[in-house]
């Protein structure tokens, strides 16, 4: 486990955080606060965001709660001036709230489609829209959760996979578009053991194990080193990219 008493890679940083209140949002909270961010605990689960923070006090860190349905235009502008008022800047938006209704695309109620797009893709424009003004002035940077099945088609997952391939897209494109002073960038979690696996079958989380060439599913703090070492100085000629975090899982074609 990393030392992160030795890492204060964020202090006097603002990190706003979506679906913050569960899993990777959850850990990467943790992490920018444990590394000296101030963090935005925003979720739609309102007693999930309360108990990120109140761990996050535990250990000394700040934070606090903002109820923001990502899918919501008037959630994001009353997001952005309650940090505009709190802090008077903003240094990181972290996009990684998700829906997700599987079915192939002909069976998926078109309502359906429609609300993955809006929670997964379009609330990156959403947070584009709200924040991009404090982003220039504060040269800070976006940081978007898609995910391997961005680039890998799976049956049975349409707007999902849909969802996540234009996320990277628009990962690109707002890089270019907002460059230099804006890095944007984006993780593509493989199988990472989350509240959102809970009632999978052990040997559904087994088969995806053995699909990596890690040998084994991977935890919301992997990924949320990750998403801090891109919104890192560290980090600082990376713009336009993507990081799999997957434990090699797009590396091995088959599960052995
Ligand atoms: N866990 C994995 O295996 C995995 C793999 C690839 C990608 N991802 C991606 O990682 C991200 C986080 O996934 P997780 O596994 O930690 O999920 P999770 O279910 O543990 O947490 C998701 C959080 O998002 C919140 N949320 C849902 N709809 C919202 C909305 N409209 N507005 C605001 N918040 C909302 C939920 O309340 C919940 O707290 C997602 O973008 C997901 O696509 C996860």
């Amino acid at each position: 486990m990393t030392d992160l008493t030795a890492m204060n890679r964020f202090v006097d940083r603002i990190a706003v955080i979506t679906g913050a209140g569960s899993g990777i949002g959850a850990a990467t909270s943790r992490r920018f606060a444990s590394e000296g961010a101030s963090v935005v605990v925003a979720d739609i689960d309102d007693d999930a965001a309360a108990s990120v923070v109140e761990q996050i006090e535990a250990s000394g860190g700040d934070a606090w709660a903002s109820h923001c349905d990502v899918s919501s235009t008037a959630d994001w502008k009353a997001l952005a001036e309650a940090v505009e008022t709190r802090h008077g800047r903003v240094d990181v938006v972290h996009n990684n709230a998700f829906t997700r209704v599987f079915g192939a695309a002909h069976e998926l109620a078109e309502a359906d489609w429609e609300h993955q797009i809006s929670v997964n893709l379009s609330s990156v424009y959403r947070s584009v829209r709200a924040f991009m003004p404090a982003l220039r002035a504060s040269k800070g940077c976006i940081v978007n959760t898609a995910s391997v099945r961005a680039v890998l088609g799976f049956p049975g997952d349409a707007a999902y996979t849909a969802s996540k391939g234009g996320m990277l897209a628009l990962t690109r494109q707002l890089a270019v578009e907002y460059g230099p002073e804006v890095r944007v960038n984006a993780v593509l979690p493989g199988p990472i053991l989350t509240p959102s696996w809970n009632g999978a079958d052990d040997s559904v989380v087994d088969l995806h194990a053995r699909s990596t060439a890690a040998g084994r599913v991977g935890s919301p703090d992997e990924v949320a080193a990750a998403v801090c070492f891109l919104a890192s100085a560290d980090a600082s000629y990376i713009t336009g990219a993507s990081l799999a975090v997957d434990g090699g899982f797009m590396a091995k074609k088959d599960p052995s």
